[in-house]
């Protein structure tokens, strides 16, 4: 693992009570070997799974577990111990503290820290794969990363009462670089230009051609590049997403305003990414009235749209050009060609029009292809999704 060059010095870490408690050990074990200074908070479930015993000497501090203990408050009372802290992960984080946070329910140590803190927080779910699913735990999985929670995992695979499926806690390993990965800013100094969500293409006042794009994936990129020191200008289709805070934003409807929008001044930024999912088509003429019904069939002429990530790529100066792929078969064929065709530094790759992933949904899964080489980035969060890409990017601009 890469050594802490992160400003990630103080973790909080929460343990709710799951099978995977022992994992939050090796965790423990992993962020101290990056000298960083972890403080442990169990909830009683937990303990039942770890002794408080086994933290306290990983740590080489007191754990802390109960809200209203008169010795701990005089050591950190919650509050202090809140305010103390860089980063809150909550590792593993069961469905019942999950449903909590979510619900702002603070009735122990841990539930009330979280209310109290004013870090990041980053929680790692670890569950039965069944009740991961349930709508209930995922409504409240989609409420905590509204409210700015980063979460990360679970993962697939074996459980162990034997169930197979999503629920496992992510690897210490993973955590751990996610964790530092967050704290590094490993785009200072770089200009990104971002496009996200789809395009409208009017046909008349009141309808139009559009996309199930939601622009989730490139607000991501734009959030995670944000925070990896770049300084972010995001170029929106309409979506429902609120404008992310400290990134310029540029919002337009259709095709030709996001071309006008990014080609005269992409060639000031280090790196162009084209999450958006651009229309290659627009009617050849919007009727200036509503058209009326006729006959039982109708036809609307289209003609091509700019293609505007071929375009950036043609510029003298030009950006690291980055493109996406929407596909729902052939994957590989498709987004080589695309890459090649486009002249891109780089294209990736989703599959689209399935249960999980693609458009519209809290999660992805990339395949990153460039001349002479490959990555696939697993079924996770978008955010980390995007923070796992924009890695990538960062490791190519160097070469
Ligand atoms: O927004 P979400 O709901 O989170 O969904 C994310 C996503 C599925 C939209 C995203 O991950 C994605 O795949 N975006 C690209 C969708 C797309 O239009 O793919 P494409 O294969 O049709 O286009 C290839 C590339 O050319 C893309 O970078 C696209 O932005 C670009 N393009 C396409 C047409 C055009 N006229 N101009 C372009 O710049």
């Amino acid at each position: 693992m890469k050594p802490n060059n992160t400003s990630l010095q103080k973790i909080l870490l929460g343990v709710s009570g799951g099978i995977a408690c022992y994992k939050s050990c090796a965790l423990v074990r992993l962020l101290k070997q990056q000298h960083i200074d972890v403080r442990v908070v169990l909830t009683e479930a937990a303990s039942h799974f770890v002794t408080p015993l086994t933290f306290q000497a990983l740590t080489g501090h007191p754990v802390h577990q109960h809200l209203l203990d008169a010795d701990e408050e005089n050591a950190m009372g919650h509050i202090r111990l809140a305010k103390w802290a860089d980063h809150l992960l909550i590792a593993p984080a069961t469905s019942n503290i999950i449903a909590k946070f979510s619900h702002g329910i603070a009735d122990d140590l841990l539930t009330t820290l979280y209310l109290a803190a004013d870090c990041p927080v980053t929680i790692a779910p670890a569950m039965n794969q069944a009740m991961w699913k349930k709508p209930v735990c995922q409504d409240n999985i989609r409420r905590l990363r509204q409210h700015g929670v980063n979460i990360i995992g679970p993962d697939n695979g074996q459980q162990a009462c034997g169930d197979i499926g999503p629920g496992r806690m992510s690897e210490p390993e993973q955590i751990c670089q996610y964790l530092l990965a967050q704290e590094n800013l490993y785009l200072k100094d770089k200009k990104i230009l971002i496009s996200a969500g789809p395009t409208r293409e009017a046909i008349d006042p009141v309808r139009y051609i559009s996309n199930r794009s939601s622009g989730k994936m490139g607000y991501a990129l734009a959030q995670a590049a944000e925070k990896a020191g770049a300084e972010v200008t995001l170029v929106s289709g309409p979506t429902h997403l609120a404008p992310p805070e400290r990134i310029q934003m540029i919002a337009v409807e259709s095709a030709e305003q996001m071309a006008q929008a990014i080609i005269p001044i992409a060639s000031q930024f280090d790196v162009y990414i084209g999450a958006a999912a651009v229309a290659d088509y627009r009617p050849i003429r919007v009727e200036d009235r509503k058209i009326k019904k006729q006959g039982t069939n109708t036809h609307i002429e289209l003609k091509q749209n700019p293609d505007i990530i071929a375009a950036v790529a043609k510029l003298t100066p030009r950006p690291f050009v980055v493109g996406f792929a929407a596909e729902t078969h052939d994957l590989e064929n498709y987004a080589k060609n695309k890459l090649s065709d486009k002249n891109l530094d780089l294209i990736a790759a989703n599959i689209v029009g399935q249960s999980r992933g693609g458009f519209d949904s809290d999660e992805n899964a990339l395949r990153v292809f460039w001349p002479g080489g490959q990555h696939t980035f697993p079924m996770t969060d978008k955010r980390h999704l995007a923070d796992q890409l924009l890695q990538l990017i960062a490791t190519k601009l160097d070469e």
